[in-house]
């Protein structure tokens, strides 16, 4: 089997890992990849939405599967585009189809999903540059804090959480009349705030049948006791502590059964991770949003707890035969900690050289943002390394992760010292 990811982060290098350990696998490529999978498999120097290109190098290469990365070209279409091409239809593409990427790609179609099937998410109206009087008369009937979310993808900076009632009115014209986050906000959902703790539901589709993956819970603010501003991620635990049977027995029942229910209702044809945003109110789940991938850093605390051959579960998921596998998990707690470039998540500088990765033991090193010069690894991005270790529980694992981050460095590395501070 000869299989390529599209993708350049951890969560591709952590897949990239986890198949290049599959005997069933001959060759792996990535594209465009990073310094991490350059060790394990063979980069493609192509973009993740030049379909043309990876079309191309999927017939070069005799590709057998295609495994997507991120939300950006699923919600274009690669699935569809090498679907609909005489000369790739017969390559399986683990990810949805742009019609189910929508739940991605647009916070309305997610919004009227879950009140179709009757999935527990906040309440909500959405509204337009037309409607922006009707927006200002819903921001005045809710409580605060203001939640608006610009419908489109806006790169996970379009939602705005605002205390006070004049600022979110000033926020929402500014979305919608002066496109904020461009064509992303041309419409605007609003919705109810709800507070709880926030947590990580993986599941895998083949379209008939589903797994549930380990549950985890990623740490989204920049700064320590989750403050200041949003990241891709700052590290994640899984499982989560909290997670007990009877709340995981909710969380199956009223939410992951009626969505994977749902897809099939509403013909939306999906093979891939689906990736349930939950908070939990209480005792109970709701949605805060669907993504129509898998989580970066969730990915690299849920895979490496995943014993079973994942070439195994992904052909699987291509032959409609998910039933069949059994999905092994290792009882152990992983923990991940992502080190990021100074300034991140606003501007930083790229360019700079790792080093220490020779003194790390015990901890799996999963590439995030980094790229090879001249056979040095350098940064290339935000978020740089993720360092993930498996233990006992969180706080050992934890432990092994922060000894072995202390012996990296590059100039302006940060991380924060803080993940699993509230379990
Ligand atoms: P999203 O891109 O929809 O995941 O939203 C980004 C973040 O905003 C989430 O991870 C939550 O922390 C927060 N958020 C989104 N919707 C709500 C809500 N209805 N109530 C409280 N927090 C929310
Ligand atoms: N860690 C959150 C995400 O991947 O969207």
């Amino acid at each position: 089997m000869n299989i390529l990811i599209l993708g350049s982060g951890g969560r591709e290098h952590t897949l990239a890992w986890k198949l290049a350990q599959s005997p069933r696998l001959n060759n792996l490529y990535v594209a465009p990849g990073n310094a991490g999978t350059a060790e394990i498999a063979k980069n493609i120097p192509i973009g993740v939405n030049n379909f043309e290109a990876i079309k191309d190098s999927l017939l070069k290469n005799d590709i057998n599967m295609v495994i997507v990365g991120p939300e950006d070209p699923l919600v274009n279409g690669i699935h569809d585009f090498l679907l609909n091409d005489p000369q790739t239809s017969h390559i399986p593409v683990i990810g949805p189809q742009k019609a189910a990427a929508e739940l991605e790609g647009s916070k309305e179609f997610a919004k009227k999903f879950m009140m179709r099937h009757g999935i527990p998410t906040a309440a909500y109206e959405s509204f337009t540059g037309n409607t922006l009087e009707k927006g200002f008369a819903f921001l005045e009937t809710l409580k605060p804090p203001y939640v608006l979310k610009a419908d489109g993808l806006a790169a996970g900076k379009g939602v705005l959480i605002l205390d006070d009632l004049e600022e979110a009115k000033k926020e929402l014209a500014s979305m919608l009349v002066a496109s904020k986050f461009g064509k992303a906000s041309a419409t605007v959902v609003i919705e109810e705030f709800l507070a709880g703790i926030e947590l990580s539901c993986f599941v895998l589709v083949d379209g008939a049948n589903y797994k549930v993956l380990p549950m985890a819970k990623d740490y989204k603010r920049i700064g320590e006791g989750d403050t200041g501003l949003n990241t891709g991620g700052m590290g994640a635990v899984s499982p989560v502590p909290f997670v007990n049977k009877e709340f995981l027995n909710k969380i199956h029942e009223r939410v992951i059964k009626p969505t994977v229910e749902g897809l099939k209702k509403d013909n939306l044809p999906y093979r891939g991770f689906v990736f349930i945003g939950l908070i939990k109110v209480g005792n109970d789940p709701f949605v805060i949003e669907y993504n129509v991938r898998l989580g970066d850093p969730e990915t690299e605390v849920v895979i490496p707890r995943i014993t079973t051959d994942m070439v195994t579960v992904f052909e699987a998921v291509a032959n409609q035969t998910l039933d069949m596998v059994d999905l092994k998990i290792d009882e152990r707690t992983a923990a991940t900690v992502m080190t990021v470039s100074g300034g991140y998540p606003e501007s930083y500088e790229k360019g700079k050289e790792i080093t220490g990765f020779e003194e790390i033991k015990d901890s799996l090193v999963f590439h995030a943002g980094t790229d090879l010069k001249k056979d040095k690894v350098v940064t290339n991005g935000g978020r740089v390394i993720a360092i993930t270790s498996l233990d006992e529980n969180f706080r050992e694992a934890l432990k092994k992760s922060y000894q072995n981050i202390e012996k990296l460095h590059f100039d302006r590395m940060y991380y924060r010292k803080d993940i699993g501070f509230d379990l």
